[in-house]
């Protein structure tokens, strides 16, 4: 090792060291300035020799590394969701469910509070930060590491450990602290910037922030609650593992506490009902877990849920004001939506001065008048919503509210078609907040992500005449230099937002369907459609009988979808952006039914496989005619073990008498001649099985369970 490099490890593992002593145990060993010191030492040393520097040194806080666009990485264990609760009766319930499902065992919970950030998924490799990944869509997310390298708080290297995994994950909350919220939107406002809304967007914006030296200034903080892994190292309960965690330097928040009864629960829930308050960080509520792994195991999960674990929210805070007018806001699909302007008043940490009403409904059921005070609750939405009246102190000369009888936008009759809650705008094609929200909507993240082109900036060209739909954006080229000269875009934003423009032209056609904005079309039925019918073509001439037998796709988006297509503007849309090269067909092979070889069996896959992963076991499984469940039941037919396959799952096959087969015997059962070359050499493998472990496909033991599909992966038992 050379003389640099010595010194510059060695002040790389001093200033760890003393990270560590100041975030996780409070104590200052040196003065700030000779910290700053050493840091801007090293900063020098790595800047003359950069190939001596550590990717997790500790200048990386200082952040300075430019993301252009996040990449974006699929979840080892997907990230769920907990299930809400706001009642002592139904933490009750939750306990009983729990008791029943673990047979009347004894059953220690964990408490600990529910943080208002941003969920993060970190990996850890021999004890260096190596990833950190945003939740994204629950399965991928974006990765943001160097972002998340600025959290002070967070360790960039571990203390080593003999109870360390060489590889793991850590999930927790990334939170910007409350008096950093309050002081960035002072600063904000004397500079006259827009406002943060709330701590938690305040938190998930920064990570968005492509120059992670703006993150670092944002001063967001971490809590660890969850830690995962498939491998060696593990611990009997998740508090064990919250206690190792903490050791190895990961901030843990010490305000957990394992209750040993509901009782226990319930006077933790109420000892920091008013508690939560003195905390530095928004909170907003309890999460109570299962503490033992194994029976976490046993519950397992839900579609969307773990079935161990349960969130207690407190009741939202409330705020009373007046109500001083209605504004009513038309939305993409013509709906009118009431938003109510309020004095402005001061609620969980921030001053509210408009609430939702959500529709002329509400506001007769709440029998509102202008000049009436109100009262506002903020639930975990952006825009608080009114909840009640005080009419005690209604004034003499409160005005009822008029629901306006023509389109408040374009001055079109109001429609209210039978059944539904909201007026509606019927002029799609003529309104103008209908058609800027559509070609926001198009140019949207989800849909065609359109580089350089935002909500803002296709408002704007609305406004201006430059662009009417969809189809008219690919125009723009052909007015690139009027673009160029308007305020605040230049070259190099038409430039980029061209290039957006052709990238855009390679987005799948299942988005480009989504990205149309037809009612009722979101995102999952935009992908049936797209997979069912693969062209443009034939899904515009389909009717809408014939789209409502799409899986998935029922009447009512049936017919809507039906209707989009006859318009003949519609129409001409599409021609027009078929013209523009947009994909207008699914790209690749379309999935088959291969053979009916395993109909009416059904398969829970658990554990880490070797030749497929699971998702293409699930497919292959389906192909020939099998079903993929989740829990084990006497009706399972297999249930396939990979690699770490829980204990739990083993002992109740055996239990149930549920043949346990691997994933070699798997594909064994399947007929040759449909293998892939690579499924060929796969069965060249010898396997256990052979087709006489086949019940016969109608035998009554074969039909599905009901539960939905489980995840049974890692040795933990625990994916949070
Ligand atoms: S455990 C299956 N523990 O709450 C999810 N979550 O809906 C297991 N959260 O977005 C998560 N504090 O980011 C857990 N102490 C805590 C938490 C916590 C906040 C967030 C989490 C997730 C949401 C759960």
């Amino acid at each position: 090792m050379t003389d640099i490099q010595q010194q510059i490890t060695a002040l790389t593992e001093r200033l760890h060291h003393l990270n560590y002593q100041y975030y996780q145990r409070d104590i200052s060993e040196v003065p700030d300035q000779e910290f700053d010191h050493m840091l801007a030492e090293l900063a020098r040393l790595e800047k003359e020799h950069p190939e001596f520097a550590h990717p997790n040194s500790p200048t990386q806080r200082v952040g300075g590394t430019i993301t252009k666009q996040f990449p974006t990485a699929e979840h080892r264990y997907p990230m769920l969701s907990l299930g809400n609760t706001y009642s002592e009766a139904d933490l009750r319930e939750f306990d009983e469910r729990v008791r029943r499902g673990l047979e009347g065992a004894d059953v220690t919970y964990v408490c600990e509070l529910k943080f208002d950030g941003v969920a993060m998924s970190l990996t850890y490799q021999d004890g260096q930060l190596t990833q950190g990944v945003t939740r994204g869509d629950g399965t991928r997310g974006d990765v943001v590491t160097n972002n998340v390298r600025t959290i002070k708080n967070l360790p960039l290297h571990l203390r080593p450990a003999t109870n360390q995994p060489k590889e793991f994950e850590v999930r927790g909350e990334i939170f910007m602290p409350l008096p950093v919220f309050a002081e960035l939107n002072t600063e904000r406002e004397a500079n006259g910037e827009q406002l943060l809304a709330n701590p938690r967007n305040a938190a998930s914006g920064a990570l968005k922030l492509q120059d992670s030296a703006l993150v670092a200034a944002r001063r967001l903080r971490f809590y660890a609650y969850s830690y995962l892994t498939s491998g060696r190292g593990s611990f009997p309960t998740h508090s064990a593992s919250l206690e190792a965690m903490q050791s190895w330097g990961l901030p843990v928040s010490d305000t957990w506490r394992r209750c040993h009864s509901l009782e226990e629960v319930l006077a933790f829930v109420h000892e920091w009902d008013k508690q939560r308050f003195t905390l530095p960080v928004a909170t907003d509520g309890i999460v109570i877990k299962v503490d033992d792994f194994q029976q976490q195991e046993i519950l397992g999960f839900t579609a969307k849920s773990p079935r161990w674990a349960i969130a207690y929210k407190y009741p939202a805070e409330a705020a009373r004001t007046r109500l001083n007018s209605i504004q009513y806001q038309v939305g993409r699909t013509g709906a009118v939506t009431p938003v109510a302007l309020l004095d402005p008043v001061p609620l969980a940490g921030t001053v509210v001065k408009r609430a939702s009403v959500h529709n002329a409904n509400q506001i007769a059921a709440l029998d509102l008048r202008l000049g009436d005070m109100v009262f506002v609750e903020k639930g975990g939405e952006i825009i608080p919503k009114i909840t009640g009246v005080d009419l005690s102190a209604r004034p003499a000369d409160s005005q009822p509210i008029k629901y306006p009888t023509e389109c408040p936008a374009c001055g079109t009759p109001l429609i209210r078609p039978e059944g539904e809650a909201h007026f509606r705008c019927p002029n799609d094609r003529g309104c103008p907040p209908q058609q800027k929200a559509r070609l926001e909507h198009f140019v949207s993240r989800k849909a065609m992500n359109i580089d350089g082109l935002g909500a803002e900036t296709v408002g704007r060209f609305f406004d201006l005449g430059l662009v009417t739909d969809a189809a008219s954006l690919y125009d723009l080229p052909a007015k690139a230099t009027e673009l160029a000269q308007l305020d605040r875009m230049g070259e190099k934003s038409v430039q980029r937002l061209l290039t957006g423009l052709e990238q855009s032209k390679q987005v799948p056609f299942d988005r480009v369907l989504f990205g149309l904005g037809i009612r009722y079309v979101g995102e999952t039925v935009a992908e049936k459609l797209a997979a069912h019918y693969r062209t443009m073509d034939a899904l515009s001439a389909a009717s809408a009988t014939e789209l409502a037998a799409v899986p998935e796709v029922g009447g009512v988006i049936a017919e809507s979808a039906a209707a989009w297509f006859q318009e003949p503007e519609n129409q001409a849309m599409i021609r027009g952006l078929q013209a523009a090269g947009l994909q207008m067909a699914l790209t690749g092979e379309a999935p088959q039914a291969v053979s009916d070889r395993l109909a009416g069996l059904t398969f829970v896959l658990s554990g880490v496989f070797e030749q497929y992963s699971r998702e293409d076991l699930q497919q292959l499984i389906q192909q020939h005619g099998g079903k993929v469940t989740g829990s084990i039941s006497k009706k399972l037919s297999y249930l396939v073990a990979g690699d770490k396959m829980g204990p739990a799952k083993r002992e109740k096959a055996t239990e149930l008498k549920v043949p346990i087969i691997s994933e070699a015997d798997l594909l064994a059962m399947l007929p040759t001649d449909t293998k892939t070359p690579e499924e060929e050499e796969a069965s060249d493998t010898p396997t256990l099985l052979t087709a006489d472990l086949l019940p016969a496909p109608d035998s009554p033991d074969s039909s599905t369970p009901e539960s939905k599909p489980g995840t049974g992966l890692g040795q933990q038992g625990s994916l949070f």
